[in-house]
């Protein structure tokens, strides 16, 4: 969903004042949307005209219903991440009544602006990806909402202030070269639940397995629900960004091994996840395992 380093960038586009009165920022192809920018009053756009500012701000991965116009109606997933989303809300209250969330790999902002409108109060949403950010401003501000949008990479989360009453994580795992390491320091953001979601390939069982295993026997391995991680040399699905997909007994174990307890499976891809075991002795997992002491 994003492309690897040396892949045809994104072109940074560019603003134009229009010398309006209140000076309204027109969209020129592939605009970008920056940290604090206002839009004049996207939510009171005519329908041709918020159709052109979609457009302009390049393919979209979310679908999202901007006052009766879909950002990406011809989505090969359908219409995503409505489908997943069915799924999953029910694990969500109804009522977020000011918890507060962190959308890591938010995307065009689907989810943020889904628990904004419970109640959410500080939503922040974090992405490596200036093209979806400026999707994810534009749609909160289209609709009104108050959502912080901000350019991170997963593998700094930990710098955030804070902790969040609910941590987002979906679809980023398996894009992720270094897995475990961004998993170790996400938990570091949760007080109160993960929303964990991956890619899952292979075996889709849950089987116990032993405590440990002797070094002789191979059998373990040749066991197709055997915790395993698929590693994607090339391209998967023509994405060179799919590197590690787990089955599910890998999904599980490394959520397990993270510290984190499974409190709900709501679909075959999601887990909500507590924080339980995340620190040994008051120190994290993660600062642990760098400095030599797991
Ligand atoms: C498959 S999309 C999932 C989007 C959304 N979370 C969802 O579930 O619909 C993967 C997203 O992760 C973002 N991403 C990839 N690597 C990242 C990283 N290192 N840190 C933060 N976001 C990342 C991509 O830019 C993209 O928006």
């Amino acid at each position: 969903m994003r492309k690897r380093a040396g892949q045809s960038a994104l072109s940074k586009g560019s603003w134009v004042q229009d010398g309006s009165p209140q000076s309204v920022i027109e969209f020129q192809p592939n605009t970008l949307v920056a940290e604090g920018q206002q839009l004049g009053n996207p939510a009171s756009y005519a329908a041709s005209t918020l159709e052109a500012r979609i457009a302009a701000l390049g393919s979209w991965f979310h679908n999202i219903q901007l006052h009766g116009i879909w950002t990406a109606p011809n989505h090969f997933l359908g219409d995503f991440p409505n489908v997943k989303w069915k799924h999953i809300c029910h694990a969500f209250p109804a009522d977020l009544a000011g918890a507060s969330v962190l959308d890591i790999g938010c995307n065009g902002g689907f989810y943020c602006i889904e628990l904004k409108k419970r109640g959410a109060g500080r939503v922040l949403g974090v992405d490596v990806d200036d093209r979806y950010l400026s999707q994810a401003r534009f749609a909160a501000q289209t609709l009104n909402l108050d959502i912080q949008f901000e350019k991170r990479s997963v593998y700094d989360v930990d710098q955030i202030e804070g902790q969040f009453d609910y941590v987002l994580f979906l679809g980023v795992f398996y894009h992720l070269r270094y897995p475990l390491f961004a998993l170790d320091r996400i938990i570091k953001k949760v007080r109160g639940k993960l929303f964990f979601q991956s890619m899952i390939r292979g075996s889709e069982a849950e089987k116990q397995w032993p405590d440990d295993y002797d070094f002789w026997d191979m059998h373990p391995f040749a066991d197709p629900d055997f915790p395993c991680m698929y590693f994607i040399e090339k391209n998967y699905a023509n994405d060179p960004t799919n590197w590690w997909i787990p089955n599910r007994g890998a999904v599980e174990g490394m959520l397990r091994s993270s510290g984190l307890e499974i409190v709900a499976h709501p679909e075959s891809e999601t887990y909500v996840c507590e924080p339980r075991r995340v620190q040994r002795d008051g120190r994290y997992l993660l600062d642990l395992e760098l400095e030599g002491t797991l």
